[in-house]
């Protein structure tokens, strides 16, 4: 994506967003036929909640949340809005919001489509650019699903419009779109180390540890490359990528994971422990997560 980004300085959004779409079609039709990013549905159930994972493009995850008590749901970027419809009519629910982490086209841009086959939806998001928005939230806001109770943390930093969102309960769960992956973090596409560092420590970090974690693409062995690369004798890493290879040979997701594990193994959660400021050569964990960063950019 970085010659895109780069193209974003100069081009209108419209014409951005027609260049990204063209993108994504093409690699994922590569990967389709490469046949290598298969994942299979999976659901994960909760006490008050079930929650859907529906694989889509090549490596994205969309969520559908299902209140068990009222039966009403919520898409998480739908970008895929027949196949997500799809589940919706197997299990036979309530499709009244979509949730939307940020604007890109591969987490926002089934938006539109989805509105226009479902009208009445509310359309959740953080940032004007996201499709067919009808209810832009601030840290803090809560949406209502049912009996569920979903609050919105701003995020900002791989967008300036990101949010997580936050499910609260016995078994909670967080959606952290391309802000926080299975080991790794998003891009600083429109923000610096400080705003990540606030995301990853100041908020995400801070929810409870058997928080489970819902992201938005299938990037974990990748990072498992890097991590174990930054803290090569790190237990809880090596166990992990273990548990996800094993996972990904049989095409299953290696989605979710728990606030508390990636505090163990992910470098980006990490960056004011010692071997990760030894590494970086700082005693500045923000300093830390900007070096960490642009190491795995070209790593
Ligand atoms: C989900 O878990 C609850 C206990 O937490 C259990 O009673 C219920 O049968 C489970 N449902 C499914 C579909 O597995
Ligand atoms: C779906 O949920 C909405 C909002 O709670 C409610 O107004 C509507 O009646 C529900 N529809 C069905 C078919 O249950
Ligand atoms: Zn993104």
């Amino acid at each position: 994506m970085s010659a895109l980004s780069f193209a974003s300085m100069f081009m209108p959004q419209r014409v951005l967003t027609a260049l990204t779409a063209a993108y994504f079609k093409f690699t994922t039709w590569q990967a389709l036929g490469q046949k290598e990013y298969h994942r299979e549905p999976t659901t994960i159930n909760h006490t008050t909640m079930n929650i859907h994972l529906v694989p889509a493009l090549k490596d994205n995850y969309m969520y559908l949340l299902v209140d068990k008590e009222s039966g009403n749901a919520a898409a998480v970027d739908p970008v895929e809005p027949e196949k997500l419809l799809q589940k919706v009519e197997e299990l036979q629910v309530n499709l009244t919001t979509v949730l939307t982490t940020h604007h890109h086209w591969d987490h926002a841009g089934g938006n539109v489509e989805l509105a226009k086959l479902r009208p009445g939806l509310i359309v959740v998001g953080g940032d004007e650019r996201v499709g067919a928005l009808t209810k832009q939230v601030k840290h803090g806001d809560e949406i209502t699903l049912g009996s569920l109770k979903v609050k919105s943390l701003f995020t900002p930093c791989h967008t300036s419009g990101h949010i997580c969102y936050f499910v609260d309960e016995k078994d909670p769960a967080v959606f952290t779109g391309d802000t926080l992956f299975v080991a790794g973090c998003g891009r600083f596409f429109e923000g610096n180390a400080e705003q990540m560092y606030k995301a990853l420590i100041g908020i995400l970090s801070e929810l409870p540890d058997h928080t489970k974690v819902y992201c938005g693409h299938e990037y974990t062995l990748q990072n498992f490359k890097f991590a174990t690369h930054v803290e090569p004798s790190n237990p809880a890493a090596d166990e992990m990528k273990k548990r996800c290879e094993n996972l990904r040979n049989e095409g299953k997701p290696t989605v979710p994971s728990t606030i508390g594990e990636e505090k163990k193994y992910n470098p980006f959660m990490r960056v004011k422990e010692s071997s990760i400021l030894q590494y970086t050569k700082t005693s500045d964990p923000v300093e830390a997560m900007k070096i960490l960063r642009s190491e795995k950019d070209s790593f």
